[in-house]
């Protein structure tokens, strides 16, 4: 993110605070974090727990002070600063086959990779099939999970595409919770060419037992899974524009002195709601974030009054000699980043940290 931009940013929601030209201000704001309009989710979704807890991680080092790494995550240990849980939106395929020769769930996963952006490289991909609560039928047959690329566009609903390459083929005893597979290379040429984007075939298939009883529970166990199974895809990013220490001096200026004259250049508190802003539809955490400003005068002897060889002395003086070049105003010189867990047009749930959204320090400059 050029630097300017987020001060811009900074600036205009401080105005969209303050309740000027809304419209306007908040799409530049929003573009700012990569939406192209205010996420309108249909349904509310459940934040995943990894998310929550990186989130609440996140808060805590901000709090307790000192520089991190915003582009390191320690609890998936990958790189990335944008985490996507993108919920699967196949459908279910039934085939005509009679229903003992056909397999316990046939589904089509497809995950829309288009909200990844060209300044995003891809860390991590992780397709998580939830399989109901390991409580279920301890007993049951024993089931295999084949899961394959699809490669030509499937048509008619329900009939079943012809599977591609296969990539998973592994046994499942019982059902036992979330089972997860690292998708990192499909989901790079997805996101290099959407065009190849078919989606994935997952069938659940029943092992031949000799059992009797078994065949009898097959039914049963079936449709409970097909009712409880989910797919989601956890796809984590990084945005190099934004892995900048967290805690640093944006850019050489002079440091305003704190607030001991009232209309000299200082920091004000602003705390920024988002439920003011009609934001708390789609932002889920946090509430809001205490986001400050700077606001006052420059003038010529606070500019003057310490040794500096930057150019805000230098516009300092200039502005004496020449009018036309403007006064050194009043910025931020220290600012730092917030993390922001929300939901998208598609329901879903993402994490992302923000560079630059807390004024800490003002400055003339
Ligand atoms: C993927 O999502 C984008 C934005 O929400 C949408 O415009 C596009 O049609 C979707 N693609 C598919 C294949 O569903
Ligand atoms: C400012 O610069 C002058 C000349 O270099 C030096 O003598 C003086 O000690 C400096 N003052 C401060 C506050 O640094």
């Amino acid at each position: 993110m050029i630097p300017c931009l987020t001060i811009l940013a900074l600036r205009v929601l401080v105005t969209v605070s303050l309740g000027q030209t809304f419209q306007f201000q908040e799409h530049v704001f929003l573009q700012l974090l990569g939406l192209d309009k205010v996420p309108s989710p249909q349904k509310f979704q459940p934040v995943p727990s990894i998310l929550k807890r990186i989130f609440w991680d996140g808060e805590a080092a901000a709090t307790s002070g000192g520089s991190r790494d915003l582009c390191y995550l320690k609890d998936l240990s990958t790189r990335g600063n944008i985490l996507r849980h993108l919920l699967d939106q196949g459908l279910f395929l039934y085939s005509e086959k009679l229903p003992q020769a056909s397999p316990c769930l046939q589904k089509l996963l497809y995950f829309n990779l288009s909200a990844v952006q060209d300044t995003e490289q891809l860390t991590m991909a992780q397709l998580g099939l939830d399989l109901g609560p390991n409580t279920y039928y301890k007993l049951g047959p024993e089931l295999e999970l084949a899961l394959s690329l699809v490669q030509e566009p499937h048509v008619g609903g329900q009939s079943i595409p012809k599977p591609g390459k296969r990539l998973v083929l592994q046994s499942v005893p019982w059902p036992q919770g979330v089972v997860h597979f690292n998708l990192l290379d499909v989901a790079k040429v997805w996101n290099n060419n959407p065009r190849k984007n078919l989606g994935l075939l997952l069938e659940i298939l029943v092992k031949r037992t000799r059992d009797p009883g078994v065949n009898f529970q097959l039914q049963d166990t079936c449709a409970r899974l097909r009712q409880s199974f989910q797919a989601s895809l956890l796809l984590v990013s990084l945005n190099p524009e934004q892995c900048h220490p967290s805690s640093r001096r944006r850019r050489e200026a002079i440091p305003a002195p704190k607030a001991s004259c009232k209309n000299l250049c200082h920091r004000h508190q602003l705390f920024i709601n988002f439920r003011d802003l009609g934001w708390h539809k789609w932002i889920i955490a946090p509430k809001g974030f205490m986001a400050n400003y700077c606001h006052g005068d420059c003038p010529f002897s606070l500019t003057t009054s310490l040794n500096s060889s930057n150019y805000a002395f230098m516009q300092a003086l200039m502005h004496a000699v020449d009018p036309a070049v403007p006064q050194a105003v009043c910025i931020p010189t220290k600012l730092s980043p917030i993390s922001m867990l929300y939901q998208d047009n598609d329901d879903n749930v993402i994490l992302r940290h923000y560079e630059d959204m807390v004024v800490d320090e003002c400055g003339c400059g």
